[in-house]
């Protein structure tokens, strides 16, 4: 049996939020959110979301009484990440004493003592699991756009952001996901291995590194493996398994037309929305291009 450490951060009277991804990630959902919730049955045995990130639409469905969900599975490839959203849930007190003073450091710089303290953040190792937490966090909050990028090595490369006051402890919005993860399953690996045990009356909802639409537009850095035809046509094979298994499924993807290709004939409904992205390292190449819901 687990046991985990109960958290004594306590919700105030006054909550002002609802539970949302408290990292800024790559392709976050948050602005297409009523779509995709309106294709997620609302009884489900056990949801599982294989490609995590932010979880904007895990968050966004466990706060909404419409939705019956018994577990819950979550799964990213960035161990980084789901270590991350272990502490959160399990050691939140420890993470808010060790984040603090580093929040406070940095807020209390100039412009070049922040980018200095940055880079030495940057460039620490850290031993322990709650200060490897709260360094991804630090960095999330400060670095240029809130993006995760690495090198080769698997060490973190995006640069100094330049945000006036960015929040990097919100201990509301922490205590309001440590409670949302609770009696979830937080998983690091492959897709493909975390929902194995999926059957009739679960559902999935994937969310992969989109397709790139040009050679150019392409992010697919959340780790240090990439994600090409390869990973799509095995999502693909994989998801074909689901269906002849009568569990139920989503996917986001770029409206890519070998992505709709693999996916057009009698047993997906493909449809398509137009959505903003909004992290994009070219300011100017953010703007609504359409992304596709297969179902
Ligand atoms: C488009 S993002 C998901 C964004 C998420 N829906 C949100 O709201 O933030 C894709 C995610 O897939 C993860 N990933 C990449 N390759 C993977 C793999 N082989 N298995 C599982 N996850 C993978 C990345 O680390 C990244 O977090």
């Amino acid at each position: 049996m687990v046991i985990r450490k109960k958290n004594s951060v306590k919700l105030s009277d006054e909550v002002t939020q609802t539970p949302k991804p408290f990292v800024k990630w790559a392709g976050g959902k948050t602005q297409l959110l009523n779509v995709l919730l309106e294709k997620i049955p609302q009884k489900v045995n056990t949801y599982y979301e294989p490609f995590v990130g932010g979880g904007a639409v895990f968050f966004s469905l466990i706060s909404n009484p419409e939705f019956k969900i018994k577990n819950v599975v979550l799964n990213d490839f960035n161990c980084e990440l789901i270590e991350t959203y272990r502490i959160v849930r399990d050691e939140l007190d420890d993470l808010i004493n060790y984040l603090t003073p580093i929040a406070t450091k940095y807020l209390a710089g100039n412009t070049e003592q922040r980018k200095n303290f940055f880079y030495k953040v940057r460039s620490s190792v850290p031993d322990g699991r709650v200060e490897k937490a709260a360094r991804l966090l630090f960095l999330n909050k400060t670095c240029f756009n809130g993006l995760y990028r690495v090198n080769q090595k698997g060490e973190f490369n995006v640069p100094h952001g330049r945000y006036k006051n960015p929040k990097i402890l919100d201990v509301e919005l922490l205590t309001l996901a440590s409670h949302a993860l609770q009696n979830t399953e937080l998983i690091c690996g492959d897709f493909e291995d975390s929902y194995k045990k999926a059957k009739k009356g679960d559902f999935v909802y994937f969310d992969p590194p989109f397709f790139p639409l040009s050679s150019t537009s392409s992010f697919t850095s959340y780790t240090k493996g990439s994600f090409g035809r390869v990973e799509h046509l095995r999502l693909k094979w994989s998801i074909d398994r689901l269906r002849e298994n009568n569990v139920a499924m989503m996917l986001s993807n770029s409206p890519h037309e070998w992505i709709v290709g693999l996916y057009e004939g009698s047993k997906y409904t493909i449809n398509r929305t137009p959505a903003r992205r909004s992290i994009n390292a070219k300011g100017g190449q953010r703007g609504a291009i359409d992304e596709l819901i297969v179902v």
